[in-house]
Parts: C-alpha cells; structure tokens; sequence
C-alpha cells in the first residue's frame, strides 16, 4: 500500500502508533524511504527544515534515539537543541510543566522528549501548541522505534508484511517496544508470537493479538524474523528473575535456534544489546542481524517524523 496524492498527515503530534491509520503509517515509511535516499548521497543534507527548529529534551538515557533525532533534524537543516535531567533545572526541582512550558517560551517547533514516566508525553502535547514527539515514556510506547522497526522489516521482506511472522523473544513486560510493534505490525498484517519467561510477560497478554509460547526452540519454529529484547534490569522487581544464568540458558537467541527459524529469516534487537543475555555474538553479528541497519533505519524515519511534525499547516491535535 501507498498513501495518495492528496494525502494530508493529520496529526500536530506523535504520541502512539496507535494514533496512526494504516494511511499514515504507509505515509511516513514511504517518506523515510525517500529521506533514506539523501542519506546515501556524498553530501547528506537539505534545506527542507531550514528555519525550524527541534529541542531534545532527555529524561532519560539514550544513545541511538536521541543521536538519530540530532542527525535528522540536522540533515534537514533544522536547528536541534539538547536538553537532558543531568545539567538542567530538573535537578533542582523544577516541574516537567515548566520545563516544558520554559522550552515553549523559546519557540520550537517540535519538542521531542524521552522521559521515566508513561504518559509525559501526551501531557507535554496537551500543554504546548508546538509538535511533540514521545521518544520513548516508561513502559508505555516508543512510536519511533516501531516505525523504524517496520522500515527495516519492509525492506528485509521485499515490501509484504501480510503473512509474515514475527517472534519478540525476552523481556516484554517491561517493554514499550514490544507494545507499539505488537500494534504496529498487527495493523499491518504481520502476525505475533511472544516467547518470555512468565514472569516477563505483561499483565493482559491474553487480550493482546499474539501467540504466547514460553519454550523458544518451539517459539523460534518458520518465524520469518526475531526481535530479542534488551532485559531491562533496572526496571525489574525483586523476584522476577532470580537467576540470569537460568534466562540465559533459556532465552537468550542463539545461531542453533535460528536454524529453527524460516530460511533467510532475519534478527532485531532495539539496542543497547546485553550480548549473551538475550542476544548471542553468533547472531548479534551475523549477516542475518538487522541491528545496524535498524540504527540507519532511525534516522531515515525520523526525518519523517520532523518533516511531518514541523510542517503541518493547520494548528488541529492528533
Ligand atoms: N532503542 C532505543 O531506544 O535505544 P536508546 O535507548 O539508545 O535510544
């Protein structure tokens, strides 16, 4: 599918994907790939932005988020601002309504802000007339990490995503990933199978649209790719996981479990990658791993993303 000629982006913000129609969804991944373009050219910048400008406002830690936000926004010629919690007014105590109301007072046009808290986000978009885009909020959504993920798998599956299967192996519990790909790639026609310990998987999972299959020899069975999980062991709780020998022995990917897999299937993992944990150095840098082309994927996407965000005319909300 392609979006149409008279196609408008709708919305002043991106919070979820689960705001997303099937339209917008094939919008934005068909204008990453014309972004995915520039950045192949010797000289990877336009004047496309040339006068907007985007603040990165980091609540929390991250290396390929907010480094591919700064690139895009800059390979558009965007003006990108920094702002993170260590080294700004957060540690003194200041409130993420005046923070966020401080930012809006300088004039960007979109904020992009990562923060501990699920739903930060939407009351930043709730507050401010500027774009925002939730570049991850606690455990509840990372909207442009599935839409880099879809970019990497249509390009891995020669553009067809219905009938295609996926297995997320690891810690879903803890996972916005898992949640906005889960939804994502089901809107798109993949179907979903999850494999995790039972204490990682999320409370509801039953009314999720997915296969659940806890024994990864049987899970990993004519799947057309993998995507491993990090094991976010500064979110656990006590008890969820006593042993990381025992996870590792029983979750973690590695070359013999994907000979399980369909032939050609591929390898995700969102990164920062915890190798031998979940992810073995016998698929993490395998030629059937994804992970670097997901990185080159982040940026194609999120130039999107700000060109979508910075230059919708009318002033509506999502
Ligand atoms: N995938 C992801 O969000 O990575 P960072 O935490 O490094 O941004």
């Amino acid at each position: 599918m392609h979006s149409t000629d008279t196609y408008q982006w709708p919305h002043k913000d991106l919070l979820d994907v689960t705001q997303l129609s099937r339209e917008d969804a094939f919008h934005l991944l068909d204008l990453a790939a014309s972004f995915q373009e520039i950045n192949r050219r010797p000289v990877k910048k336009v004047p496309t932005l040339k006068g907007k400008t985007v603040v990165l406002f980091f609540v929390e830690n991250s290396t390929r988020t907010r480094t591919s936000f700064d690139v895009a926004g800059k390979r558009l010629s965007a003006d990108t601002y920094s702002l993170a919690k260590t080294g700004s007014s957060l540690n003194k105590g200041e409130s993420l309504k005046d923070t966020g109301l401080t930012l809006q007072a300088m004039g960007p046009d979109v904020i992009v802000i990562r923060h501990p808290s699920s739903g930060a986000a939407r009351f930043l978009a709730e507050l401010l007339p500027c774009g925002v885009v939730n570049g991850g909020d606690g455990w509840h959504a990372h909207p442009t990490q599935a839409l880099l993920d879809c970019f990497s798998l249509r390009a891995a599956w020669e553009g067809r995503f219905e009938g295609r299967t996926l297995l997320i192996l690891g810690d879903i519990a803890h996972s916005r990933v898992a949640r906005s790909n889960v939804h994502l790639l089901h809107m798109l026609g993949v179907k979903l199978r999850l494999c995790a310990p039972r204490t990682l998987l999320p409370a509801g999972v039953e009314h999720w649209p997915v296969e659940v299959c806890c024994d990864l020899a049987r899970a990993v069975r004519d799947v057309d790719a993998v995507m491993c999980l990090r094991l976010q062991l500064e979110r656990q709780q006590a008890g969820l996981l006593p042993d990381l020998a025992e996870y590792s022995r029983r979750f973690c990917l590695g070359a013999r479990h994907l000979e399980l897999a369909l032939p050609g299937a591929k390898v995700l993992h969102p990164g920062p990658m915890n190798r031998g944990l979940e992810i073995a150095d016998d698929v993490a840098d395998a030629p059937a791993s994804l992970v670097l082309d997901q990185v080159a994927a982040g940026v194609a996407t999120r130039m999107a993303v700000l060109y979508l965000l910075a230059t919708r005319r009318d002033g509506g909300r999502a």
